[in-house]
């Protein structure tokens, strides 16, 4: 697949389409262009059938530092706000609605923008030299793409309320303390890291996959008893599957399954 635009870079690996914000002069700061071009490139991957799972990446010093500041600073009040920024805001929602799973690939800043980027990905692969924060309030506003909600549903409000309220960034190593990240490595294979768990997800049933990813996501959107009760639909669903059908045959039989995606 052709890159979607300069600034983000798209190839795939087997069943696996990887994304990468590549705007090193600016930190990878999310302008409206990056967005549009991010959302393309994982839209395009989720749609086509030969891919299974993704990574989103950034570059080692910066996964991204925010949404573009330069696009904000011109804006003279509220309803300018909602004008120039309600579009652009709901790209992080679209990436969390994506239905395939995304692996972030976070390698040293993920700020305001960019730490939301990350949470509406599935998991997180962090390198040692990643940072994660929401710094707005330091340049007068608060976070407005996930940080003050997926943020305190990940890691609670205690920690969340410290980061939102005084700018606090957490390390690598904090941030996988807390819940926040899957596992961290070093700089030097983050990628290769995030790739493997991408392969490793691209290996199993893709419906299976799916449904279960809708379901994880419904446990911090929805109340308990609907929660419970969209995955029974779902658990459900599966058993009109050929991958349901052909994994309990495989194990019976004592053999690996041979997933069809049907
Ligand atoms: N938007 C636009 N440009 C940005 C940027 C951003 N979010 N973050 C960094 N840059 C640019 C800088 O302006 C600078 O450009 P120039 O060389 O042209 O001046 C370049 O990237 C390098 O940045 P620094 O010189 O500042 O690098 P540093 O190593 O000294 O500091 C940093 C790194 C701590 C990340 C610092 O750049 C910084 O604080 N960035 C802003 C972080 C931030 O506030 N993010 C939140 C943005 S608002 C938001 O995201 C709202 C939301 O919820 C969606």
């Amino acid at each position: 697949m052709a890159a979607a635009a300069p600034e983000v870079a798209v190839e795939t690996e087997g069943a696996v389409g990887i994304v990468a914000i590549n705007r090193p002069a600016a930190l990878n700061a999310l302008s409206i262009s990056v967005m549009d071009a991010l959302l393309e490139a994982l839209g395009g991957f989720d749609r086509d059938p030969a891919i299974r799972a993704m990574v989103l990446a950034g570059l080692p010093r910066a996964f991204a530092a925010g949404a573009d500041i330069g696009e904000m600073k011109h804006i003279a009040d509220s309803k300018g706000a909602d004008k120039a920024l309600s579009l652009h805001l709901a790209r992080w929602d679209k990436i969390a609605l994506l239905k395939k799973p995304v692996v972030a690939a976070v390698s040293g800043f993920a700020l305001g923008g960019g730490c939301e980027l990350a949470m509406a990905c599935d998991l997180i692969v962090a390198s040692e030299t990643a940072v994660f924060g929401q710094p707005e309030v330091q340049i007068g506003v608060m976070a407005g793409a996930g940080g003050t909600q997926r943020l305190t549903k990940i890691i609670g409000q205690a920690l969340s309320m410290e980061m939102n309220l005084t700018g606090r960034r957490l390390t690598a190593r904090e941030a996988l303390s807390f819940g926040l990240v899957n596992r961290v490595v070093p700089v030097e294979s983050y990628l290769v890291e995030a790739k493997k768990l991408a392969q490793l997800i691209a290996a199993q049933p893709p419906l299976a996959v799916q449904a279960a990813k809708a379901s994880v996501r419904a446990a911090v959107d929805l109340k308990s008893s609907e929660g419970l009760a969209f995955e029974r639909r779902l658990f459900f669903s599966l058993f009109d599957t050929r991958d349901q059908k052909e994994g309990m045959k495989a194990f019976a039989e004592k053999r690996k399954p041979v997933w069809s995606g049907q």
